[in-house]
């Protein structure tokens, strides 16, 4: 695992941005696993900047967003389709019909998981997956459990992650219950994974993903696990493993 320090959020944001640009650039048509929250927006900013610049071209790119909420159609301001769109698709020139998000309208959960890792498994593989990191360590949706679930499927929010989101909706109950997330497999199946983190809320996480036991408990300690990782992180989210980095 490769740790990036950053200074803040904007420092951590323009080093991820960077690292995805460069596989762009490198590689014109590849599959970039993409997240939402609010880890990646400052990334996004920057790609969207980059590409207003002339400096980059998503034409040939594919994306395959890692979750989204079950029930909530993709014109809903809290779908993460919608955010996907709003943060990135709709401001460079990816062609839309290459940008993959779970179909949160699709009610049959087999079905609607099954769907999708067909639609990833078609990519051809996923080049690089960007991830953000929940306070429980979950990545996607992917929540601590007893067992690491392999490819999409339905899950339970957990109190703690229905809290954290609640943010975004105008209140507590709004928050849907369920999500579609890609798999541990999935996301451990992509080539290279960049990982961005930050503020001290994210700190207790940091530590126990990538120094303490690989466990399903905490879902991203999997990624010590694989042979690609990088971890851009702001001095907070690092404040907890400073000295071991
Ligand atoms: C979102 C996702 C989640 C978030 C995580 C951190 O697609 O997969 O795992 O990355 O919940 O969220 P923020 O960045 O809002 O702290």
């Amino acid at each position: 695992m490769r740790f990036v320090k950053a200074r803040d959020y904007r420092d951590m944001s323009r080093k991820a941005a960077n690292i995805l640009s460069a596989h762009i650039i490198v590689k014109p048509d590849c599959v970039i696993g993409l997240a939402t929250g609010s880890s990646p927006i400052g990334a996004y900013e920057c790609l969207v900047d980059w590409y207003r610049k002339g400096d980059l071209d998503f034409s040939g790119v594919t994306s395959v967003n890692l979750d989204e909420y079950r029930g909530l159609p993709h014109d809903n301001d809290q779908s993460y389709y919608y955010f996907m769109n709003k943060h990135l698709f709709s401001k460079v020139n990816i062609d839309p019909a290459r940008t993959f998000v779970p179909d949160g309208m699709i009610a049959d959960a087999d079905e609607a998981c099954r769907q999708y890792d067909a639609i990833v498994r078609a990519t051809g593989g996923v080049d690089i997956q960007l991830l953000g990191l929940g306070r429980n360590g979950h990545i996607g949706f992917n929540e601590p459990d007893a067992v690491f679930a392999k490819g999409t499927h339905c899950v339970n929010l957990t109190e703690s992650t229905i809290e954290a989101n609640a943010r975004f909706f105008a209140s507590k109950s709004d928050v849907p219950t369920q999500a579609y997330t890609m798999g541990i497999q999935t996301i451990m199946k992509a080539k290279k994974i960049l990982l961005v983190v930050n503020g001290e809320d994210k700190a207790d996480a940091v530590e126990k993903s990538f120094f303490g036991d690989v466990t399903p408990l905490v879902p991203a300690s999997i990624l010590q696990l694989h042979q690609d990782v990088t971890i851009v992180g702001d001095e907070a989210a690092f404040s907890k493993i400073a000295d071991r980095i």
